[in-house]
């Protein structure tokens, strides 16, 4: 199995598991195109993984721009969809719409995206969804992150019944040291990864690329349909 000369979209692929996913593609010889919500951060970004990857702007919070996005691709082989991120706080803070909008960006950003992205893909294609640990050890605070990557993985089990030709399937990250982090934990963020690390069996937080490598073999393998890959060093079984 092989993943090369193919054309592959990351949406979300200025940082993090997207970038890798990027980065690990365009090395092995696929046209890769990475999006940020930022038009200059996702050039940016491509300049440095190099290969010829370009950067082009997309909010798939936005239906409209998702739209126009597709309506001006052809030939798409495989997508990626790392755009996403978490929310911690408890169930009674905040307005509810406010809370659910990382929510709304997992289910209902991915589903933009199916839904333009369809018929500028080939037959034999395949969408990568981002589900997490937090779909099978609900994490204290983030709730909300737990129902989104449920339903990223759901995604990828139910939409194979709906189209035929094309495959659907979910990466699910356990922690992996990401830009992500630096956001959430800021100054706390060695000290909180190294004690999730000491409880994981294999004594490791994740890396970008450990979570981009199963990407690419849910691309390649072209059996591999309705599936969930978790990278998690075994984090849900303890
Ligand atoms: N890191 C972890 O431990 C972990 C664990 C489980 C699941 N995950 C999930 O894995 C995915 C990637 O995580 P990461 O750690 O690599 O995060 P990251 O470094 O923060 O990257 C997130 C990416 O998503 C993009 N993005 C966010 N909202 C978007 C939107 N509405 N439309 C388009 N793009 C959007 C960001 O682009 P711009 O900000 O440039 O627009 C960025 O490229 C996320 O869905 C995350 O929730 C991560």
């Amino acid at each position: 199995m092989t993943l090369t000369k193919k054309k592959i979209i990351v949406i979300g692929g200025s940082s993090g598991i997207g970038k890798s996913v990027a980065a690990l593609a365009s090395n092995l010889g696929n046209k890769v195109i990475i999006t940020s919500r930022n038009h200059p951060i996702a050039q940016l970004t491509a300049k440095s993984i190099g290969n010829g990857v370009e950067g082009m702007a997309l909010d798939i919070d936005d239906e409209s721009q998702v739209n126009e996005f597709f309506k001006k691709q052809s030939g798409i082989d495989h997508i990626y969809i790392a755009a996403g991120n978490t929310k911690i706080g408890s169930i009674t803070e905040g307005s509810l719409e406010d809370k659910l909008q990382t929510f709304n960006t997992r289910l209902k950003g991915s589903l933009r995206v199916v839904r333009a992205a369809l018929s500028a893909m080939n037959s034999g294609g395949s969408f990568v969804f981002t589900g997490g640990i937090s779909t099978d050890r609900p994490i204290p605070g983030a709730w909300v992150s737990g129902l989104g990557t449920a339903s990223a993985e759901q995604l990828a089990r139910v939409l194979v019944m709906e189209v035929p030709n094309i495959r659907f399937n979910a990466v699910s990250p356990g922690y992996t040291d990401t830009p992500m982090w630096d956001t959430i934990l800021q100054e706390n963020k060695k000290s909180v990864l190294a004690d999730v690390a000491a409880k994981l069996p294999t004594k490791k937080i994740a890396s970008p690329d450990e979570v981009a490598s199963a990407v690419i073999f849910l691309m390649s393998n072209n059996s591999v349909n309705g599936e969930v890959i978790h990278v998690d060093g075994g984090g849900r079984l303890v």
